[in-house]
């Protein structure tokens, strides 16, 4: 039997967690000092134990630091091993220097989290350029995918539907995704002129009349990219889209822009969000148990 221990903010995930592998749900205390520094301590026995640390990894830069803080006290309290599960895994963006000068944060924030932890397992990292996570991360990291469950939600709730990938990066993904669906896909064009400065270009989907688009992402961050693929797709004579990602990372007023122009907007809830619809909380839990994985609804 693991320990669960959940950062401030991932009680549900790490509850469920618990639950579905019949471990023990333990408790971290953790709180800022008036000037900003963090307190941290850890509510539970967790001498010998194999410890799992439930935290997601959007914001990192609010959570990193008490995150590291918590694996040390753990560590340091005589834990047999302590463990990673970050649903949504940050800083894979920038994996080269694009410019003179950049620092290649993921290859730091892997090689941080390696030396803070004895394992790892995600969802979905946005890998870019690398083949595999093993590629900068030094200690076992799993990369858990949720392809199959949003598959079985398009099969379950959407009539007709046309699997639409925003970009060629999303090919491969979203062909998979609408072979589960059993539906027919299609990718559009994207250029990304900048963080928030997107534009989207739609082939003609004539022969696709009376199905209901359905976008499917990894991640949703600015907005940019669904946004403007639903508006490419309506301007199109298509139906409102209904917008499916795994990470609803959703920055500033990207949400209700979203929801201005889609037909309904769903995601996992590797990152806790109102638009959470489909829980990779079982597929998280047979992964760390070794078995099989149904799809499950929330
Ligand atoms: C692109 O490489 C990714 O698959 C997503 O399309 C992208 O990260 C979405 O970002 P945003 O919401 O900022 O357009």
């Amino acid at each position: 039997m693991r320990l669960i221990l959940p950062l401030p903010g991932q009680e549900a995930m790490a509850t469920r967690l618990a639950e579905l592998g019949r471990h023990e749900l333990g408790a971290v205390e953790m709180r800022r000092f008036p000037d900003g520094e963090s307190y941290v301590r850890i509510a539970s026995d967790v001498s010998g134990r194999h410890v799992d640390l439930v935290c997601t990894l959007a914001r990192p830069d609010e959570r990193f630091l008490g995150l590291v803080f918590a694996a040390e006290a753990v560590r340091d309290l005589g834990a047999a091993s302590v463990r990673l599960i970050a649903p949504y895994l940050a800083y894979m963006r920038q994996d080269r220097r694009f410019k003179p000068g950049e620092a290649v944060t993921s290859a730091t924030f892997a090689r941080l989290i390696s030396g803070a932890f004895d394992a790892l397992v995600t969802v979905d990292p946005h890998l870019h350029r690398y083949p595999a996570l093993t590629a900068v991360y030094t200690i076992p990291a799993q990369a858990l995918h949720a392809a199959d469950l949003i598959a079985d939600w398009i099969a379950d709730q959407v009539e007709q539907p046309l699997v639409v990938g925003p970009d060629e990066e999303s090919r491969q993904w979203v062909s998979a995704v609408a072979a589960r669906a059993g539906a027919p896909h299609v990718v559009l064009h994207k250029d990304r002129h900048g963080d928030r400065d997107v534009s989207i270009t739609v082939p003609d989907l004539g022969i696709f009349r009376g199905r209901r688009p359905v976008l499917v992402d990894d991640i949703i961050s600015s907005g940019r990219t669904m946004i403007e693929a639903a508006r490419q797709l309506v301007a199109q004579g298509m139906p409102k889209p209904v917008c499916v990602a795994v990470h609803a990372l959703f920055a500033n007023d990207a949400y209700p822009q979203l929801l201005a122009v889609a037909d309904r907007v769903v995601t996992t809830d590797t990152v806790p969000h109102p638009s959470n619809a489909v829980s990779v909380a079982l597929l998280i839990a047979a992964q760390s148990e070794g078995g099989d994985v149904p799809s499950r609804r929330l």
